[in-house]
């Protein structure tokens, strides 16, 4: 299995996990083989990317979710549900939304050992509402490692759910515009914080510091972010966690103007930040709960070794076990083999191969793949241990990250 980006879908490929819209309606059925008319569909509808089965990465990726699927779409659709009621009768059901908080607090401190690892796709018009939602688990992360205790959590998870609700207030074609914005338009979206702030602070059962959230979420420790150009301590400890979980979530989700960051990229990026806009032990409270290279995801070995990642554990977030397909020239090989970098010191992963890398690996006829090292317990393939990182991406002709234009 393995997430491809709308561009890079072929009719032929077969879905390999289902996508369903913010009501819970199905939108497309696990087992599907893709078609051309599907495809183009799927485009119209605003989906970037999808998770499918590969014929070249085959086999079993073990990934737990941290929330379950049921959870998940049932939260989404009761922020949908929430979003109608303020456009619509200017309130907000807040029972049902402190309710559905208790539940996924719980369901994360049952799961509270799993990393991150799956990715939700979604349409477009969707975004608002499931970016919200894992924006609302990635902080309730944060706020667990944190050792937050339960009335924080609460408090947390509600203003991390309802952070974006000023966005009622901002025209759908703005917020979903492709292209750059308009002055004009730039306020509009700049004044949804404040807007937030006023919609829930008019409800008593909500906390006042889950209205400051939505206040001050945009805003950014060195006194760079909006409205009010807040810093340091004058922004609430809950709109520091907010404000990572938001900008995290947003790089690795397909938008209309681009597709998603690889994990790693956003975890490079965000990590840039840490210590300037961004508090610095937040950050590594959030990225340890996140696996850098998730589930599914390929990756190449500083050995020029190519294979997916087929489990991840927190102990280890970033050493993965990796199941191996090409060897070091990119041949693919005849058995693929299993490899765990936790107890490999000297190998680890070099980066996650992009969309384009991959398309760009042989996907015919598996190649003899050399000989087995005598002397060395990794069958298969010749010796490639003691290979320089740089080396081993010269040979491949891969690009490293950040270097593709
Ligand atoms: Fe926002």
């Amino acid at each position: 299995m393995r997430k491809v980006s709308i561009n890079f879908l072929k009719p032929g490929m077969i879905v390999a996990r289902s996508v369903y819209d913010s009501g819970g309606r199905l939108l497309l059925a696990a087992g599907i083989t893709l078609t051309e008319n599907f495809i183009k569909r799927l485009s119209e509808m605003g989906i970037g990317s999808l998770y499918v089965e590969d014929e070249v990465f085959v086999g079993d990726v073990h990934a737990d979710d941290i929330v379950s699927k049921r959870t998940r779409i049932k939260s989404v659709k009761l922020l949908k549900e929430t979003y109608h009621h303020v456009e619509n009768q200017g309130y907000i059901d807040t029972r049902t939304v402190q309710k559905a908080i208790d539940e996924l607090i719980d369901e994360i401190l049952g799961s509270y050992g799993t990393l991150i690892n799956y990715y939700e796709i979604r349409t477009y018009d969707d975004y608002t509402f499931s970016h919200s939602v894992d924006v609302c688990i990635f902080s309730l992360l944060t706020g667990i490692s944190l050792g937050f205790d339960r009335l924080k959590l609460k408090e947390l998870g509600i203003g991390a759910l309802l952070h974006d609700i000023g966005k009622v207030k901002v025209s759908k074609e703005v917020l979903n515009k492709p292209g750059a914005l308009t002055p004009d338009e730039l306020q509009q979206i700049r004044r949804h914080p404040e807007e937030g702030f006023n919609i829930l602070r008019r409800h008593h059962d909500i906390p006042l510091l889950s209205a400051h959230i939505a206040l001050q979420h945009q805003e950014r420790l060195d006194g760079s972010g909006y409205p009010r150009r807040l810093s340091g301590d004058e922004i609430h400890k809950y709109a520091r966690v907010v404000m990572i979980a938001d900008v995290f979530d947003a790089l690795t989700s397909d938008r209309p103007y681009r597709t998603a960051y690889p994990v790693m990229q956003a975890v490079d990026f965000i990590g840039s930040l840490a210590g300037e806009a961004f508090e610095e032990d937040y950050v590594a409270a959030l990225f340890s709960n996140i696996s850098p290279f998730p589930a599914g995801s390929v990756v190449m070995l500083n050995t020029g070794e190519i294979g997916q990642v087929v489990k991840t554990d927190k102990s280890a977030p970033d050493r993965p076990v990796v199941r191996i397909f090409f060897d070091r020239q990119q041949n693919r090989i005849n058995h693929p083999f299993e490899i765990d970098l936790s107890g490999e010191p000297s190998l680890s992963i070099v980066h996650a191969l992009s969309e384009e890398d991959i398309s760009r690996l042989p996907s015919g006829s598996i190649q003899s793949g050399g000989s087995a090292c005598l002397g060395c317990k990794r069958r298969e393939l010749p010796c490639s241990q003691g290979v320089p990182a740089d080396r081993a991406l010269e040979q491949s002709g891969l690009k490293k990250p950040g270097t593709s234009g």
